[in-house]
């Protein structure tokens, strides 16, 4: 069994963990890779499935990630390689230089990020308007918000966010920053709110928006661009990738990017449809219910075998 964390920290529940474990089949003695520590949930079954005579390497872009796998937080260590980096340049790491038997990587935030109101991502829980994973570098989404033109900003709410009404959005923020800086989610979720006519539907006006301003704060489409560029350095001969995501913008990029590599021979992709959460999941875990999980195997030889779902 692996170990488990201790009891205080936020609960984060892995999603999609046995179907994302099942695609990626580590095996004792493979060298394993989590691009997204987060709150340790894949990296301990990863620990786990390759003791005792493989590897593992976590990587996370947060520090505090990082600081609380170090201090034994996560029932990762001592026993894996622990890089506070982004998962962007992973393949320049020298742990990678071989390439992995399984990589995993879980995108977008970990509750850890959305509980905690001093991070500044949740519309929910008010607090300073930040959103880096990183905050050590960066700008902010109070940055953002304060010297984008209305046009970007509107650009960016549709393009990131898919918020239709991104133009009005855009307009009610250039008008509210001219009377005082917007430094709160609160502040930044009322004018959203007002913009668009408050709540409707169960989900919070400004749902989009922050996604949006997130994703750009984050460069996390960029990030995962470079990520998927570098899977034929990251993952060796006989190796398996699983990618776990969160909106369509990124499934679109896996799936195009997966599909290109099995073009090119050598690499088949394990899951004709994206794998998503069940009913049951789905009810005790709502962050479950956007996920979309994509496999690809890299055969030993050219037009290996490979399973598919
Ligand atoms: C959804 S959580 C991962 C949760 C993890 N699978 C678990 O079960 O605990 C995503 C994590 O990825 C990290 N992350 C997001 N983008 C990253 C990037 N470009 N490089 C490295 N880490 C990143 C975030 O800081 C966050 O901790």
């Amino acid at each position: 069994m692996p170990p488990t964390p201790p009891a205080d920290r936020p609960v984060h529940v892995p999603v999609l963990l046995d179907a994302v474990l099942e695609r990626v089949a580590p095996r004792p003695g493979d060298r394993c890779c989590d691009a997204t520590l987060g709150a340790g949930g894949y990296a301990r079954r990863l620990l786990a499935a390759c003791r005792p005579s493989g590897s593992l390497l976590v990587c996370d872009r947060d520090p505090s990630a990082c600081d609380a796998a170090r201090a034994g937080d996560l029932g990762v260590a001592p026993d894996c390689e622990i890089w506070c980096g982004n998962f962007a340049a992973l393949a320049d790491h020298r742990s990678a230089a071989d390439g992995f038997d399984a990589l995993v990587a879980d995108l977008g935030v970990s509750s850890a990020h959305v509980d905690d109101p001093a991070r500044g991502f949740s519309f929910l829980r008010d607090g300073p308007l930040d959103m880096r994973m990183d905050p050590r570098s960066g700008r902010s989404a109070a940055d953002f918000v304060a010297r984008e033109s209305e046009d970007a900003l509107a650009d960016l709410f549709y393009e990131l966010g898919e918020e239709h009404r991104s133009r009005r959005v855009a307009r009610a923020i250039v008008a509210a920053r001219g009377r005082s800086p917007i430094e709160t989610t609160g502040a930044l979720a009322g004018i959203v709110s007002r913009a668009l006519g408050g709540r409707r539907g169960a989900r919070h006006p400004a749902t989009r928006v922050f996604q949006a301003l997130r994703c750009a704060v984050n460069r996390e489409i960029e990030n995962l661009d470079a990520f998927l560029a570098a899977l034929p350095r990251l993952v060796r001969p006989g190796g398996r990738a699983a990618v776990v995501t969160y909106h369509s913008l990124e499934d679109r990029r896996v799936k195009r990017a997966f599909l290109a590599l099995e073009r090119g021979a050598a690499w088949t992709v394990l899951t004709r449809k994206p794998v998503v959460a069940d009913l049951a999941e789905r009810r005790a875990n709502p962050r479950s219910r956007s996920a979309k999980l994509r496999a690809i195997l890299r055969s030993e030889a050219p037009n290996g075998p490979g399973a598919s779902t």
